[in-house]
């Protein structure tokens, strides 16, 4: 199918109570392709009464949702997993178009985004409960779950449909119905996600999706409403922090995967060719737009030279374009303010002493392109080891021993992932604990896998998403006290 053929099958209307439909003052927006800066088509633009209509829709839709039996919802799941991977190549060329990322980075995204719906539709019939005496005997306790009931679902521009179906995966699982704010920046993705669960069986109502260029026009109704029980938001710390207040009123449940400043840690007795590849992994996987990128590359001294010389070659060899192009690896960021965010970042450190051994500057096309670059001999005050850089650029530092690694990796306010690179095992376990944030890669520059807890502490957030505890974070424990009379 053309890329013209692909943007014109999807539907670009809201999705409300199981119909597609214009805003309510009937307003659009334009969605345009990163690599080239030209628009693609535009969306419906919702708007605050849309975001209650989806509301309504989402609460009447509850009751009967939660009394589907869970195998059915876990086959509508098998469904859309099947589907998604069926039209893996349609999805990834709409999504390289809308985000900029490369079509094998897109492909690897469908596979990963089903994956949380296959994840899933396994765990729809594992949703356990108990029964117990009382210590005393005289009772019994049954312990179930139930939905949370309506959540509000936030997802970000960087992985348009893994962000989407590890919430949505989950909340259908549980028996939830949903409203789903898209990234205004990327809603074509979401868009064909959303028809695609249709086919796969999701019922009217319970899945609604409301794009808009507003993203308080639509949060701010659904939280007030007390009957919303849920929300979930992938984004930045900054907004996640405005969310929890929004969230305070009515004490609904959160969910909130924010920020990220990762360290990478290379220790001198690693394997270094297996070091600098989990490098690229962690530092180029999604055009380093990605919370898990690795921020920070804090590596022993003596192997320091080494390591920057064979991370340089690795990062100038990465092929830069077009992300619809074959061959390419490294596509555009998804906007000019991205791009002056990075370009920032590294003016800043190279001012202060920083060397830029490649890269190190915009470049490469129409869109809005930024060099794979890595930065060596950068100094403690630089803000790029502080900052989220959300880009293809690698800063190198260098450590002494163990104590000061782990002293440098946990010295930032998040703590969403580390990676570390040792053949030691003691030492891997040691720093593994040591390590203040909620996932850590150890010989491997991924993390991410639908089956696995995926989430920080401190300002990286708190729940998790995938595994198991991805579902209970749609479920309420509920206890049953059963006297007896004898
Ligand atoms: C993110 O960057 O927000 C998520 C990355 C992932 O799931 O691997």
């Amino acid at each position: 199918m053309s890329e013209h053929d692909i943007i014109d099958r999807v539907r670009k209307h809201l999705l409300v109570g199981g119909r597609w439909r214009a805003s309510a003052d009937g307003s659009v927006f334009g969605v345009s392709d990163p690599g080239t800066g030209a628009t693609l088509c535009e969306v419906a633009d919702g708007q605050a009464d849309d975001a209650k209509a989806a509301v309504e829709t989402a609460v009447e839709a509850q009751d009967e949702w939660a009394a589907t039996p869970p195998r059915q919802r876990g086959e509508i799941l098998r469904r859309a997993w099947q589907l998604m991977t069926d039209r893996t190549d349609e999805l990834a060329t709409l999504m390289t178009l809308e985000m900029g990322k490369s079509l094998t980075e897109s492909r690897a995204e469908v596979a990963y985004a089903a994956d949380y719906f296959r994840w899933f539709s396994e765990e729809a019939v594992r949703i356990d409960g108990n029964y117990k005496r009382t210590p005393d005997g005289s009772a019994r306790m049954i312990v179930t779950r139930q939905p949370v009931g309506p959540c509000l679902l936030i997802t970000p521009w960087n992985f348009p449909l893994a962000m989407g179906t590890r919430k949505i995966g989950p909340a259908i699982a549980a028996g939830c119905t949903m409203i789903v704010k898209p990234a205004q920046l990327t809603p074509l993705s979401m868009l064909a996600l959303a028809d695609l669960l249709a086919e796969a069986g999701v019922p009217d109502g319970v899945v609604n999706v409301v794009p808009s260029t507003s993203a308080s026009r639509v949060v701010n109704p659904v939280l007030a409403d007390p009957r919303i029980r849920k929300m979930s938001f992938t984004g930045s710390t900054e907004v996640g922090r405005m969310l929890v207040e929004q969230c305070a009123p009515n004490l609904q449940r959160m969910s909130m995967e924010l920020g990220g400043n990762a360290a990478f840690l290379v220790f001198s007795d690693a394997d270094l060719d297996a070091a600098v590849e989990g490098a690229v992994t962690a530092k180029m996987r999604n055009n380093g737009e990605s919370c898990v990128a690795a921020n920070r590359f804090l590596v022993q001294s003596s192997v320091a030279e080494e390591f920057t010389r064979k991370l340089t070659d690795r990062m100038a060899e990465l092929r830069m374009g077009h992300g619809t192009q074959p061959d390419v690896v490294v596509g555009p960021l998804v906007n000019e303010g991205q791009r002056a965010t990075v370009s920032e970042l590294v003016e800043d450190a190279v001012s202060r002493g920083a060397r830029a051994t490649t890269g190190g500057e915009p470049g490469g096309g129409d869109g809005y392109f930024y060099r794979p670059t890595v930065l060596a001999d950068v100094p403690d005050d630089a803000r790029i080891l502080r900052e989220e850089v959300f880009g293809p650029v690698a800063p190198v530092t260098t450590f002494a021993d163990e104590d000061e690694a782990l002293a440098g990796a946990n010295d930032t306010e998040y703590g969403l992932v580390g990676y570390v690179f040792t053949r030691d095992l003691d030492r891997a376990i040691r720093v593994g604990e040591g390590l203040a944030t909620g996932m850590v890669g150890i010989n491997t520059g991924l993390v991410s896998n639908a089956s696995a807890p995926f989430g920080g502490v401190k300002a990286s957030g708190f729940g998790r998403e995938g595994g198991d505890e991805g579902l209970a974070e749609y479920l309420e424990t509920k206890y049953l006290s059963l006297a007896l009379r004898s």
